[in-house]
């Protein structure tokens, strides 16, 4: 009741809960235990009832569950990325969490974007770079299963989940005429996956390169060719999002003049593990 959130289909969170000497029900922490990310780190959710709020429960239940999963894992993280300015992540700071990296969320004008990078791409494009090979294709010309498999394994899902999306059976479906595949000699090495948002705006939600490619021209291409896929298509404005780790994104929106209009933060919370790197 308390952490309504945290037990939905697919979840079999732990739970911790405070109680006081009635055994009345205080507050409660979820935690998953299963490990992501660098340092592996366990989801955990805390809730206090508003009426115990203020007194050390919540900070009691964090440091519970932190040394209930030591002997498993270096790391907690919260059950999501949270807001710079929210409350939660107020909450999180001042209980051992620090900040891991930042998203940042950026909304820029699609047409200053795409002649940015055309000036970057002819530059690629005189040197010869590029191999004969490489073909961008719109997204339904391309393999789905291996596109799939490529985004999954980026960002850990389930390439089954990812097809479903492509053919509209679960959430929203990638816009066909704006989501990009990079091709090199016919096999799948990047995709663009772009959705549009309630008010019609283009979201770049995936922007994957395959590992052997990356730092190179691959990312220019996929990324242009994505970005005149959205003018061509009458997009004006489009909406992004980066890792603060991935400098050249970031630098790519402070130059195209691309104002940030959000940033969440990734928090890890060391267990004392003893394996805490
Ligand atoms: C956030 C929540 C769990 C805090 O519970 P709590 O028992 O009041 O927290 P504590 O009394 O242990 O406070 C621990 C620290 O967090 C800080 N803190 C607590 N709530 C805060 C808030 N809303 N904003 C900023 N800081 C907050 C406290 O000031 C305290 O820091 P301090 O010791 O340096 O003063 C509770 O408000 C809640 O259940 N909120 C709804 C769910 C939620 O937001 N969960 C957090 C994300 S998982």
């Amino acid at each position: 009741m308390l952490l309504p959130a945290c037990f939905g289909p697919g979840h079999a969170p732990e739970a911790l809960v405070a109680m006081d000497s009635d055994r009345a029900l205080l507050g409660a922490a979820a935690l998953i235990w299963v490990a992501a990310g660098d340092p592996p780190a366990f989801p955990v959710a805390v809730h206090v009832r508003p009426e115990w709020r203020g007194q050390g429960i919540g900070r009691s239940l964090v440091e519970a569950a932190a040394g209930f999963a030591a002997a498993e894992v270096p790391a907690l993280q919260p059950w999501g990325l949270l807001d710079e300015a929210s409350e939660e992540a107020a909450f999180c700071l001042a209980t051992g969490f620090i900040v891991h990296h930042r998203m940042l969320h950026f909304e820029g004008e699609a047409e200053a974007m795409e002649a940015m990078l055309a000036r970057y791409r002819e530059r690629f494009d005189e040197s010869g770079y590029v191999p004969a090979g490489a073909r961008i294709v719109s997204l339904p010309e391309a393999p789905a299963e291996a596109v799939a498999n490529l985004v999954a394994r980026e960002f850990h899902n389930s390439p089954a989940l990812m097809q479903a999306r492509f053919q509209g059976r679960l959430g929203r479906a990638p816009d066909p005429d704006r989501s990009v595949v990079l091709l090199l000699d016919g096999v799948v090495m990047g995709a663009q996956l772009v959705t549009l948002g309630d008010d019609a705006v283009p979201e770049v939600e995936a922007n994957v390169v395959h590992p052997s490619l990356r730092r190179g021209w691959a990312n220019l291409l996929l990324t242009h060719e994505g970005t005149r896929a959205g003018v061509l298509h009458g997009s004006r404005r489009f909406r992004f999002y980066c890792d603060d780790r991935v400098i050249d994104t970031v630098n790519l929106a402070r130059r195209s003049g691309a104002s940030r209009t959000r940033v969440q933060l990734a928090l890890r919370r060391p267990t004392g593990a003893a394996a805490v790197g």
